[in-house]
């Protein structure tokens, strides 16, 4: 497996797109910084000059399976077993982020080049390490680490265990397993709760049920049961 470190980079994602060509499977690109991290949504992810887990993978081979998209959940269940000997309190907020205590110490950006040359999966990940500030419009609904235990972390040692963690995850996933969603009921942020989402630009309220065999969340609307993929709501905290 080929590991490109760099200090300064636009963004990890990125690089993977513009060097697809010369990238193989489970190329995992870390870098120290970002001049241009994306979040989800066109937003941009902040993150301190060395102080965070920054890192993109490249999956080429897929197998047999074709709901790649699901890549994103994948991600996030090693996020949390990998942050688990750290932390309790964690929760996964479908379908991206990683919280403790209702605040976000992970966020994950999967993309997609799927065509005649090309056929890439690019999974983005960003984890608060160290960092203990951030700008004032996230500060109170971001976490780290380091804000939640007071201690200093290594990085690089970090990066080195994670990726073990979520190798393996990725490796079961495309065998056709899908013992992350039994992973991911178990720590769902929301569950049997009942929850405000925006959905078509119109705010709802409902319980969230479950989440079904293929990934998409299950929520109760007064006596509706709606299934909805990921893109299809934004749910509040
Ligand atoms: C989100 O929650 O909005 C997703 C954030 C994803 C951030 C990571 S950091 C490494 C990789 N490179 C990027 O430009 N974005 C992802």
């Amino acid at each position: 497996m080929i590991i490109i470190k760099k200090d300064v980079i636009s963004s990890t994602n990125d690089f993977i797109k513009e060097n697809s060509n010369l990238i193989e499977n489970y190329t995992t690109v870390i870098a120290k910084y970002q001049t241009k991290g994306k979040g989800r949504l066109t937003r941009v992810w902040q993150s301190n000059d060395g102080e965070n887990i920054l890192m993109s993978i490249a999956v080429k081979e897929f197998k047999e399976r074709k709901d790649l998209h699901l890549l994103s959940l994948v991600a996030g269940v090693a996020v949390h077993k990998f942050l688990s000997k750290y932390l309790s309190n964690l929760k996964i907020k479908w379908p991206n982020d990683i919280l403790v205590d209702s605040k976000k110490i992970c966020g994950i950006l999967l993309e997609g080049q799927i065509n005649n040359q090309s056929q890439l999966v690019i999974i983005g990940i960003g984890i608060n390490i160290n960092q203990t500030y951030f700008s004032s419009e996230i500060d109170d609904i971001t976490t780290s680490l380091k804000k939640e235990t007071n201690l200093n972390y290594n990085v690089d040692e970090l990066i080195e265990e994670f990726l073990k963690v979520l190798i393996k995850e990725i490796d079961t996933f495309l065998n056709n397993d899908n013992m992350f969603i039994t992973y991911i009921r178990q720590h769902l942020f929301g569950i049997n709760e009942v929850i405000s989402y925006v959905r078509n630009d119109i705010e709802c309220d409902g319980e969230i049920i479950d989440i079904s065999t293929d990934g998409r969340l299950v929520v109760k609307q007064k006596e509706e049961i709606l299934y909805f993929n990921s893109g299809e709501i934004k749910i509040k905290r």
